[in-house]
């Protein structure tokens, strides 16, 4: 049992941290085999198209923002907002019916997520479901690459066993159950306890006063794991955002997060707590890496405790795949879709 190769699942992913898209911007960006232009427009609002000008298919990040739209650098064919060539140089009839492809774009959280899907939205981008409509604090804690799938790595924030083997949690400590939420949506949770086993768990144990060691995680769309973690009094939380790169790995933003307190002195504490949610992060980063640089993914041998692996292995296949992102060449579909000839009165 293994994941197979991209389309990516229907659904958000993220696109860019928006710290790197500065008003007036244009870049190019690939998801899923995808080119794409990502701007943002003087408005300050981001927007994302296909990447190749519908005249004669110049990439649209060699050109430039105008207001809320883009001109392309080649021939100055420019674009409004809506995606519409409103002015053609050489051109002094009006034009018509000439459109770039759109794509839907959300900024939540330091990140600029698209909407990868044949129609608008049909869902809020990732958050974890204890932070939804709260106010909160995000910094991004890093961007990364990988060798290996991006469920690959995805999935190893539930593989019980190996929390045993390669980061030292004992077993009684880590009891996951999975739930569905929705289909392009599933839980994971801790219902085991801190035991008793050295000193550093005693201690544990001390600071969870007596709760499970709380561990949840919301999965998105196979593209996002949203972790909550550390006792009631002082919950940390990272977003691990996922998508796969041309060459077959993964690269992928971790974003630690906090609900937002009041003043000061609320600040201080938020920004702590993404610190050690950070610091969490990277002792669990630890000792994956070589596994996720050699791995060839095939559940072949399931024994219970991968039960929660199984059950994301079964979620992924169970998505609405975005089979219309790529042609059967591994193509974008775009340029299909743009007439070819001259599209002016
Ligand atoms: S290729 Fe874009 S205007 Fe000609
Ligand atoms: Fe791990």
């Amino acid at each position: 049992m293994g994941f197979g190769e991209p389309p990516l699942c229907e659904g958000w992913h993220w696109a860019a941290a928006s710290c790197d898209l500065k008003r007036g911007a244009v870049r190019a960006i690939e998801v899923g085999g995808r080119k794409l232009a990502l701007y943002r427009g003087e408005d300050g609002v981001a927007r994302c198209v296909d990447a190749f000008c519908p005249h004669m298919g110049a990439h649209l990040a060699l050109g430039k923002v105008e207001g809320a739209g883009l001109r392309c650098f080649f021939h100055g064919w420019r674009f409004g907002a809506d995606g519409k060539c409103d002015e053609i140089p050489a051109l002094d009839t009006r034009v018509r019916d000439v459109c770039l492809k759109k794509h839907a774009v959300s900024e939540q959280d330091g990140l600029v997520w698209l909407w990868v899907g044949d129609g608008a939205p049909t869902f809020a981008p990732p958050i974890h479901h204890t932070l939804v409509g709260k106010p909160r604090r995000a910094f991004r804690v890093a961007r990364w690459k990988k060798k290996c799938h991006p469920h690959v790595v995805l999935v190893n924030a539930i593989d019980e066993q190996h929390f045993r083997t390669v980061h030292q949690v004992p077993g009684e400590a880590l009891k996951l159950r999975t739930e569905s939420i929705a289909p392009h949506h599933f839980r994971v949770e801790n219902t085991g306890a801190p035991p008793e086993t050295s000193w550093l768990w005693r201690f544990l144990r001390k600071l969870y006063r007596g709760e499970t060691l709380t561990y949840e995680i919301d999965y998105f769309s196979a593209a996002t794991g949203c972790i909550r973690l550390g006792p009631s009094w002082a919950r940390l939380h990272l977003m691990f955002a996922v998508r796969p790169t041309p060459d077959g790995g993964a690269e992928g933003m971790t974003i630690a997060l906090s609900e937002r307190r009041r003043g000061i002195k609320g600040a201080i504490i938020d920004y702590a707590l993404m610190g050690v949610a950070a610091l969490a992060g990277a002792y669990f980063a630890v000792g994956d890496t070589k596994v996720f640089d050699t791995i060839s993914f095939e559940l072949k041998t399931p024994i219970p405790a991968d039960r929660t692996v199984w059950t994301y292995v079964r979620h992924v296949e169970a998505q609405q795949r975005a089979h219309f992102w790529l042609d059967e060449h591994g193509l974008p579909r775009q340029l299909e879709r743009f007439p070819r000839g001259w599209a002016a009165e």
